[in-house]
Formats: structure tokens, sequence, C-alpha cells
């Protein structure tokens, strides 16, 4: 798989070259949303890999959101989904996401999870209009909060 949806100009790009700068920008996204944000070697590695599915979009040359799903057969986990602070509230999140059910629908996974901050209100809420429903619970998966796993079926 490792496929890019560079959506501003509506192709897939598997060209190595242009890993590295893609990479770039997914590492200012981690650094504004997250605490605890990927590393530029833990990016390459996901963009790298064939089970990696990776999209973002842009306005212009700024990447404005991305997100990246892990598939294991007809099993696939959102890994990571962020949205620039100042883009957020405008769907983004929901267009990467849709895409990418989509894209993940046509190569056969027909379950998909992913594990969220029981405090994440805002990601919680965009994972529930998905359609994702919580199925169990981690206590103190990340250490100082717990964690919420949740489905959807494709
Ligand atoms: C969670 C996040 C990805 C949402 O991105 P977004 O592009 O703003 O989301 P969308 O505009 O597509 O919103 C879709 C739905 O999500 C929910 N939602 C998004 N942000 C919300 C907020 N701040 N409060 C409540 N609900 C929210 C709403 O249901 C919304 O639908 P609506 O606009 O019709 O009410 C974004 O806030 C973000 O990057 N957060 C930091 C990183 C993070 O926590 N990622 C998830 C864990 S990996």
């Amino acid at each position: 798989m490792s496929e890019i949806l560079i959506s501003h100009k509506g192709t897939y790009n598997k060209d190595i070259s242009g890993m590295k700068e893609l990479a770039g920008d997914i590492l200012v996204l981690e650094k504004m949303s997250f605490k605890h944000p990927w590393t530029i070697d833990n990016i390459s590695a996901e963009l790298a890999k064939e089970t990696s599915l990776c999209m973002a979009s842009f306005y212009g040359n700024e990447m404005t959101a991305a997100c990246c799903f892990s598939r294991t057969l007809d099993e696939a986990e959102l890994l990571r989904i962020c949205v620039s602070p100042e883009h957020r509230r405008e769907g983004l999140a929901s267009v990467l996401l849709d895409l990418s059910l989509k894209n993940l629908a046509t190569i056969g996974v027909t379950s998909v999870f992913l594990e969220v901050r029981k405090t994440n209100g805002p990601a919680i809420a965009l994972y529930k209009k998905h359609g994702f429903c919580t199925i169990s619970e981690r206590k103190n998966y990340y250490g100082d909060c717990d964690a919420l796993v949740m489905k959807r079926n494709m």
C-alpha cells in the first residue's frame, strides 16, 4: 500500500524522494497537535511501510491535516490524525477519514480500530460521527489517562 494522497493534486504519490519533505510537514503538524509527537524517524518509518495508508490535505503548499492507518489483512488501525490548529472545525479530519475508509474498504479491510484518550472530546466526537463505537477501555493506557478502544465495521 504505502500510499499518500496529495489532495491538492488529487494524485497518489509513491515517489520516495518526496517522502522526506512530507515527513517534515507531518512533523510540524504533530508538534502542534500532540503532547508526545511522533519523531521524524517514526513518521518516515510509517510512510515507508507497505502496510501503511497515510493521507494529507494541503492548502497551497501548507499541509493542513494528516492521518495514518496501519493495515493487517482485513483489519486496520488508525494510528494518528491531526489537523493544523488554525484549520480545525473546517471538516478536514472528516474528509481525510472518509477518503481513507473508502480506500481501506476497496482493498478488503472490513473493520477499523483505534485508541483514543478518554479525555479527548473533539476526537471522540469525530470518531462517533464517522461510525466508530466504543468496544472497551484500557486503564491507564497513556500513563496519565485511560484509553477508549473504538471500532468501525465497514
Ligand atoms: C480531533 C481533530 C483531528 C478534529 O479535526 P477537525 O478537522 O477539526 O474535525 P472536523 O472539522 O472534521 O469535525 C468533524 C466532527 O468532529 C467533531 N469535533 C471536531 N472538533 C470538535 C471540538 N473541538 N469539539 C467537539 N466536537 C468536535 C464534531 O462532531 C465535528 O462535526 P461538526 O463540525 O458537524 O460538529 C483535531 O481537533 C485535532 O487535530 N486534534 C489534535 C490531535 C488529536 O487529538 N488527534 C486525535 C487523536 S490521534
